[in-house]
């Protein structure tokens, strides 16, 4: 057993070389994807994140998570990154009850009122990380282990010298591949076209990814239910492009 989790870590270590830059090891900051607001929480958002933390939030540490104890059946994964208040991440596990899901986020709000419907809905299969999705996934989950993972209108950073902030970088990306099951999903959206496009290209230049839609392609009728920032971007006149790439 020992034995076993001495070549996993190890395993994991090899993998993480090339996304070594995700974490610096000197003593520069790490470029975050995020700036935590300072969002009001609303009661009942306070009273989730006391009373039901314990239940659904899996707790952050720099080490493996054993997926067994987490959920009561193993069942196929699906990792949310960002997943804002959580609406649409809460809709596809109360359709799919034979899935399991995780939602990774830093903004307490948002767990706050996803905490709130996963005990309203009494759910088993969706939990929750609440921390930095980079070190989560660095961290917490060995390679090969995740059926699929979602990332739905990431901040797009549109000023130029923001640009690095974007989440879907090329490190980031090869970190998420090595993550992915054989024939596993990776499904990206977004609202800005230069952020499109620039998915487009990361994702189409990520060795051991090929897009599911046919090369330059977009997905035209994604299978997910709708996200807050999506209707504010439709609000605002924006279009919506969704990516599906596969693992090879
Ligand atoms: C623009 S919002 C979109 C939220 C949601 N997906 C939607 O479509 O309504 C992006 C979210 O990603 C979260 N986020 C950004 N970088 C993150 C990271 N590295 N780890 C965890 N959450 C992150 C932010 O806190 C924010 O809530």
């Amino acid at each position: 057993m020992l034995h076993q989790r001495f070549i996993s870590n190890r395993w994991n270590r090899l993998l993480s070389k090339a996304s070594c830059n995700l974490i610096p090891t000197d003593n520069k900051r790490p470029i975050r994807s995020y700036v935590i607001r300072s969002g009001r929480l609303t009661d009942s958002q306070r009273k989730a994140l006391e009373n039901h933390w314990m239940d659904h939030v899996i707790e952050y540490e720099a080490e493996l998570i054993d997926i067994n104890t987490v959920f009561p059946e193993i069942r196929k994964l699906t990792i949310e990154i960002g997943f804002g208040m959580g609406d649409s991440l809460l809709a596809m596990a109360v359709e799919n009850p034979n899935s399991n899901y995780i939602g990774i986020e830093v903004h307490k709000p948002g767990v706050g009122k996803l905490l709130q419907g996963i005990t309203e809905r009494k759910l088993n299969n969706l939990k929750i990380i609440c921390h930095d999705a980079k070190e989560v996934l660095l961290n917490c989950f060995e390679a090969r282990t995740i059926d699929k993972l979602q990332i739905y209108f990431p901040d797009p950073w549109p000023k130029k010298r923001h640009n690095k902030r974007r989440i879907v970088q090329p490190d980031f990306i090869e970190l998420l591949e090595g993550r992915l099951k054989q024939n596993g999903l990776i499904h990206l959206a977004t609202d800005w076209q230069a952020y499109a496009e620039h998915m487009l290209e990361v994702m189409e230049s990520a060795e051991g990814l090929q897009n599911y839609c046919g090369d330059s392609n977009y997905w035209l009728q994604p299978d997910r239910p709708g996200t807050k920032f999506e209707r504010r971007g439709q609000l605002l006149g924006h279009g919506v492009w969704d990516l599906l790439f596969e693992k090879r």
